[in-house]
């Protein structure tokens, strides 16, 4: 084991985008853990949209990162000490960590990774841990998807949105994805089974759903918010619902943006808008691992991952996820799983 643990310190609270400066790579001696905490060494860094969240101070679902702390980040890997009386040295664990060779965690915040027979760790860490969770309960929960119904899904060629546009696939739904871009648009109909794309850089929202739906939306799988929330709340059916899941287009403002003109249309169309933080649901994510473990072994849900080799390249790496960069769930390789 080396004595050296490199991590990213948030030295800065961006304005804006991430720039450079904000995040600052350096390294110290490796941590010892409190008791009751266990320090694990990082194999997986998982990189998400709320790692912009975490790095402001606005009003959220966590406390920020505090400046000068090591940038908060969920990661799987070994522990490698521990002062718990409940994980021992020796386990593969996941959860939230830090963007760190080595990372200390509470023991009582780490899971371990459940073995599942046909899927690989970085699979289940990456795709099964959270962000299948998120569609999952998003959709089955709150947008409570009938066979027939038309469902649209936003940010539909990232990690949640894929996921959530093939569970109401599977479910018995139409579905529309819109993503940014030819490429990310031929994917959602070639490899995430949706019935129809829209590329929003090059066609209008507006338009293209009128063509392809014209029946009208029930239920908005939101990942995006801002413009393109405001168009579809005016495609929406009588009783539809809206799954608030994220509103990436607006983390780099700072706030949630202006509320949208057409907002009155949830009063007219009797519509139900929810929010939520998959972390409401932790009791219950055994049931979406269940779930979407059994349409992975059928071959009915794909998933992609973009991978980044290397915690040096975290710091530029998550910034792909607000220029539409990323092709699959963002992910870091920190070292060799042991
Ligand atoms: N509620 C929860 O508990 C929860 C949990 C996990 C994630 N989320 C939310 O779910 C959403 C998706 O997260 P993810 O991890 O699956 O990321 P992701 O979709 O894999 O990556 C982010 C994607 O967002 C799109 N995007 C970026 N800026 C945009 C903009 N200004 N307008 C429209 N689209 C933009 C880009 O796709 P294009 O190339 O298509 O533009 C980008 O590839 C995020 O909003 C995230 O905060 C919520």
């Amino acid at each position: 084991m080396t004595t050296e643990n490199r991590q990213w310190i948030l030295a800065r609270r961006p304005a804006g985008e991430i720039k450079d400066g904000d995040l600052v790579f350096g390294a110290g001696p490796i941590p010892n853990p409190a008791k009751g905490e266990v320090v694990v060494r990082t194999e997986w860094l998982s990189l998400d949209p709320t790692n912009r969240l975490w790095m402001s101070d606005i009003p959220q679902y966590m406390p920020p990162v505090a400046l000068g702390a090591p940038m908060r980040g969920l990661i799987c890997g070994t522990v490698v000490k521990s002062a718990s009386d409940s994980v021992a040295e020796g386990a593969v664990v996941m959860g939230p960590g830090t963007w760190s060779d080595y990372a200390r965690a509470p023991a009582a915040m780490v899971s371990p990774v459940p073995v599942i027979k046909g899927v690989p760790r970085k699979d289940v860490f990456g795709q099964l841990y959270l962000v299948g969770p998120t569609a999952y309960f998003g959709l089955i929960d709150i947008g409570a998807p009938k066979i027939g119904e038309t469902l649209v899904v936003s940010g539909a060629a990232g990690a949640v949105g894929s996921i959530a546009g093939q569970l109401g696939k599977a479910l018995g739904c139409k579905t529309v994805g819109i993503a940014g871009g030819k490429e990310k648009c031929a994917a959602l109909t070639r490899d995430y089974r949706f019935d129809h794309a829209i590329d929003y850089k090059s066609e209008t929202i507006e338009q293209r759903l009128r063509e392809v739906c014209p029946e009208g939306v029930d239920i908005y799988f939101d990942n995006v918010g801002g413009e393109t929330l405001n168009t579809i709340l005016a495609e929406m059916n009588l009783f539809g619902r809206i799954v608030q899941c994220g509103m990436i287009s607006v983390y780099d403002s700072e706030g949630a943006g202006a509320a949208p003109s057409n907002y009155p249309l949830i009063l007219m169309q009797r519509l139900k808008v929810q929010g939520f933080i998959v972390l409401d649901y932790a009791a219950r994510y055994p049931e979406a691992f269940r779930a979407l473990t059994k349409l992975r072994l059928e071959g009915k849900m794909n998933w992609r991952f973009h991978d980044i080799v290397g915690l040096e390249n975290a710091g530029n790496a998550v910034r792909m996820l607000f220029k539409g960069q990323n092709t699959g769930k963002l992910i870091v390789k920190v070292a060799e799983p042991a």
